[in-house]
């Protein structure tokens, strides 16, 4: 938590040095919110109050007993995987994506969608014996610290090597085009080597989380990791809350 801290405090002295690019950025993000916030509102790892753009990590814990409405993934799976599935949005947005995907000759497989606490305990509990709790935990989260169990998550690889959750997966034409295309459709890779001291994992360009299409322009435009972002988001709404209420407010304000 204090190395979180410590990463977002200099990240928020770096954006408030580079006063113009906020000013760029901060309406918005800040227009991405219809409701008047409220200081005392949990920002993070609430899935009732903002399910979409909830974080979730190895900090930032689910309930053991979160369930998200689900759908099945209708696009194709690695062979011999069982039908996945995600949220409605998130599985709308992502059969949107491997139809891009197709019209430009790309061919990709849902490889894990939503996954339960508990089967999530057993894949982090099977990889802990196989390599140790410290190795492990760099690929695997933690039973109610994955955000497959927000059904926001999917692991998308390909037939050109033979569906593996790999890091040459960025290297094969099908990671490229997920890197350059899955944010018009809401999604952001998530996990990246040079990210690993604030999210804790090694880079994983096959895990795409979904958060609708205006944050995931964002946040790539940006390229911070989510962490960076939700704290970001969180000074939105902080400033947002000592704004005068009307434009003639502000501009007298702005005035004086
Ligand atoms: N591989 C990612 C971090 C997970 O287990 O959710
Ligand atoms: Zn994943």
């Amino acid at each position: 938590m204090k190395r979180v801290c410590i990463l977002f405090l200099c990240a928020v002295t770096i954006l408030s040095c580079c006063a113009s690019a906020l000013c760029e950025a901060l309406p918005t993000a800040m227009e991405l919110f219809s409701a008047d916030p409220a200081p005392d509102v949990p920002m993070r790892s609430d899935p009732a109050i903002d399910p979409l753009t909830v974080l979730v990590n190895k900090e930032e814990p689910l309930p053991w007993d979160y369930i998200p409405p689900l759908v099945p993934l209708e696009v194709p799976h690695k062979p011999g995987v069982s039908t996945q599935q995600m949220v409605p949005d998130a599985a709308e947005a992502l059969t949107r994506l491997f139809a891009a995907a197709e019209s430009d000759g790309i061919s990709l497989g849902v490889v894990s969608g939503y996954r339960s606490y508990g089967t999530q305990k057993s894949i982090h509990a099977r990889k802990v014996a196989q390599k140790g709790r410290a190795t492990a935990e760099l690929t695997s989260a933690p039973p109610g610290k994955s955000e497959h169990q927000l059904g926001l998550a999917v692991d998308v690889s390909s037939a050109s090597i033979n569906y593996r959750l790999n890091a040459i997966f960025a290297d094969t034409a099908e990671g490229q085009w997920l890197e350059a295309h899955c944010a018009e459709f809401g999604f952001i890779i998530r996990y990246r080597a040079e990210w690993q001291k604030i999210t804790g994992y090694k880079a994983e360009p096959w895990h795409i989380r979904y958060v609708g299409p205006e944050h995931a322009r964002l946040i790539t435009s940006l390229h911070v990791p989510y962490e960076i972002y939700m704290g970001y988001l969180k000074l939105c709404w902080d400033a947002r809350a000592h704004l005068p209420a009307t434009p003639d407010a502000a501009r007298l304000a702005a005035d004086h």
